[in-house]
């Protein structure tokens, strides 16, 4: 075998540099919003659907899969993955499926960007393992700096790399700690920041803790400006945010703390709580309460970040920048990986040793993250979330005035959730589990979340055209009419 130069790669070369054939279609289309023309011909023609799943190849696998691997994942789709790129998935048998989840918001760009991959691929050639616990790694330096000039209001520096979202979560639940020298935390209902360690502990569900006690002591939990349901019954905007003066009158003077709180932990928009983006005053008001408080502030936008929202970070839509920001999920484009990113100050209270891990930083994780991050910002998909995310909100509220069985559409960008009821006057939630099912058969791929598992959240890939927002919709609202339909649901009538 020839010695290999620096530069040349052991790795097959990427097919999916942008095809000039699909280049030039794309740039001959008057399609607004078309697929980027990196995205393979297979992958436009999103959803065909060819053999009922799970097809032969898939129940192979999955026969193996459920003899060796553990019952603890809770999955939703009976396939087996094979490949996926821009915004259609393709299944061991040939099914091509069009999503609406980006993987749980991972795929921001685009599964499989090429980009992306060709950074992995370039990368894994020269250096895997970074050591960078020990060494300094150019890829971390130059993608910290790039998060830092991306960071609200440039405010934040200094950024820690972990390996998930929930290790990012415990580093600013460790920092807030170090910093504060306090040891209580506020946080929210419907919250979700993990797994594992104080993410656990930070998540209110309780299907989620059940069992694994006693989780980290210290954290108290109070309800989300969730106003379709209100746990105060108030309505917004009379309420004048009755959920923030509840923090201020009654948990933090009879709520049982000890007037030392170290940090409140909130994410801008509530993800796994049902997508639920609060009233604009909400996290102004939250930043005060903090600084009264001498706690800090610190947004989890593990789910809402990069551009997700119409903005690189879903805070930026509230004008209000936190003492330390969380992130995951995109930042890695599709490898693991989680951070955080702090106030100078803040960060700098760390000393050498305060924290570590023996992956951060690792080679893959930031030539991944940088190309992701960089498509990002250089294709502008904020702003291509933005319109599309205003346009798909008026489909879902025309949607919503012919299909009684949703009861609320909110959200911002390409992340909108549709929350399901059995009737509009009642709110009583419909669980969206059958309907995502029927979705998945015709070809659509949507998860689900909210408190009661009944809301479908709209989080496809940014790159995702005008035409197939459409066509997804179209299933969407198809399988919701059957299931009305079935139910004998959508009496536009008040109970009794
Ligand atoms: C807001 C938020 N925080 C933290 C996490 C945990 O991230 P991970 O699953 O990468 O540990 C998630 C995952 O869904 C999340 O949505």
């Amino acid at each position: 075998m020839s010695e290999m130069t620096e530069n040349e790669s052991v790795a097959e070369p990427l097919k999916q540099t942008k095809p000039t054939d699909d280049k030039e279609k794309a740039s001959a289309t008057t399609e607004e919003f078309p697929l980027p023309d990196w995205v393979p011909q297979w992958a436009r023609e999103a959803p065909k659907i060819v053999v009922r799943a799970p097809g032969p190849k898939s129940k192979e696998i999955i026969k193996i899969d459920r003899d060796y691997v553990s019952y603890a994942y809770d999955r939703c789709f009976t396939f087996t993955i094979e490949k996926a790129a821009g915004t259609a998935v393709m299944d061991a048998d040939g099914n091509v499926l069009l999503d609406f989840s980006s993987g749980i918001a991972v795929q921001n760009a685009g599964w499989t960007h090429y980009k992306v991959s060709r950074a992995i691929q370039d990368q894994a050639a020269k250096l895997i393992h970074s050591m960078a616990n020990d060494a300094y790694f150019d890829k971390e330096a130059h993608f910290a700096k790039l998060l830092s000039e991306i960071s609200p209001g440039k405010a934040l520096k200094g950024t820690f790399f972990g390996n998930s979202g929930a290790e990012a979560v415990e580093a600013a639940f460790k920092l807030s700690r170090y910093y504060t020298k306090r040891n209580e935390h506020l946080a929210f209902f419907g919250s979700y920041h993990g797994r594992i360690g104080a993410g656990l502990a930070l998540t209110s569900k309780l299907k989620l803790r059940y069992s694994y006690g006693p989780l980290a002591p210290g954290i108290i939990f109070t309800p989300f400006a969730y106003c379709y349901r209100c746990s105060f019954k108030q309505t917004y905007p009379e309420c004048g945010l009755y959920c923030v003066d509840y923090i201020e009158n009654q948990v933090l003077s009879m709520g049982g703390t000890t007037g030392q709180i170290a940090s409140i932990f909130v994410e801008p928009i509530q993800g796994e709580g049902g997508y639920v983006p609060p009233p604009k005053e909400y996290l102004p008001r939250l930043r005060k309460l903090a600084d009264s408080q001498g706690a800090l502030l610190i947004f989890d936008e593990v789910q809402t970040g990069f551009a997700r929202t119409g903005k690189m970070f879903a805070c930026e839509h509230y004008n209000t920048v936190p003492d330390i920001l969380v992130m995951g999920k995109a930042l890695g484009g599709g490898v693991p990986l989680g951070a955080i990113i702090a106030k100078p100050e803040i960060m700098k209270k760390w000393r050498p040793g305060s924290h570590s891990s023996t992956f951060g930083g690792n080679a893959i994780t930031m030539a991944a993250g940088l190309a992701h991050v960089t498509a990002i910002i250089e294709e502008n998909l904020a702003d291509r979330a933005a319109k599309l995310g205003d346009y798909a909100m008026k489909l879902l509220k025309e949607m919503q005035l012919r299909r009684e069985i949703i009861g609320d559409v909110r959200g911002k960008g390409l992340m909108i959730g549709v929350e399901l009821v059995k009737n509009q006057y009642t709110k009583e939630p419909h669980e969206a589990t059958n309907i995502q099912g029927k979705c998945w058969r015709a070809g659509l791929m949507t998860i689900t979340s909210g408190i009661f598992g009944n809301v479908f959240r709209i989080a496809p890939p940014l790159c995702i055209s005008k035409a197939q927002l459409e066509k997804g919709f179209e299933i969407f609202e198809q399988a919701l009419k059957d299931e009305e339909e079935f139910l004998k649901i959508g009496t536009s009538s008040p109970p009794g």
